[in-house]
């Protein structure tokens, strides 16, 4: 078998492992007036996020997998009332395999803790998985590519509220968002999941002096922590 061929055939089991799992594999399998049977083949303890992470990490979508170092699927709690969404792994991510870990990552493990929580609380992910070359803005066709990951991501997380850091996050799920200025302090909503815009805090970094931008943010998260505590 050619090499395009397993990565096909890999990617195909991958995602019967992913229907089975949450239930649909009967959906597979049904034939007209043949009894049902569910296919199972998801590996015995796998759980949903293995299984998405499994199909991340192999992932040849798009040509970001060239110049990875790994593919950062997330990570927290899957079943987490709050997401954090980023635009996409930089170099720290990139080498790690984990989302929001560089100087970025620390200051909103700061924002995180301020809201009375721990990064094993919440779910931390970006709309791509892998890290786009020089730290480059991801490209429609990559976020394209990528959104099925973190569809089923939400889906499964349910998350009451999803906060999108900075412009390329909050533009992916409000398409023609008007800016991010514009878009935070309030609620949008997305297949109704309440959505709160807000700086990326990797501009809050380099805008280090700016107590102003910080203020905001905190006035944003509060506004997440009020409907949480809902
Ligand atoms: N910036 C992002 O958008 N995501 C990360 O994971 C890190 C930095």
């Amino acid at each position: 078998m050619d090499k395009e061929a397993e990565e096909l055939l890999n990617d195909l089991k991958n995602r019967i492992d992913y229907f089975d799992l949450i239930g649909a594999g009967s959906i597979l399998c049904a034939k007209e007036n043949v009894p049902v049977q569910r296919i199972s083949t998801a590996a015995e303890g796998s759980s949903a996020e293995s299984v998405i992470n499994k199909r991340i990490l192999s992932c040849q979508r798009c040509d970001l997998f060239k110049t990875r170092t790994n593919a950062v699927p997330g990570e927290g709690n899957f079943n987490a009332d709050l997401m954090f969404v980023g635009e996409g792994p930089g170099h720290d991510e990139d080498i790690k395999g984990k989302p929001f870990i560089g100087r970025a990552g620390q200051l909103l493990t700061k924002i995180i803790a301020a809201m009375g929580f721990d990064r094993k609380d919440v779910y931390i992910t970006n709309v791509v998985k892998c890290r786009p070359p020089n730290n480059r803005n991801p490209q429609l066709e990559e976020m394209e590519a990528c959104k099925e990951y973190l569809f089923e991501q939400i889906e499964c997380i349910q998350p009451r509220v999803i906060v999108t850091l900075g412009k390329v996050a909050t533009d992916f799920f409000i398409p023609g968002s008007v800016g991010i200025s514009a878009m935070r302090g309030k609620f949008h909503l997305f297949r109704n999941i309440p959505l709160m815009p807000t700086f990326h805090p990797s501009y809050l970094v380099r805008q280090q002096g700016n107590r102003e931008l910080r203020r905001k943010v905190w006035e944003d998260m509060k506004k997440v922590m009020a409907l949480l505590s809902k």
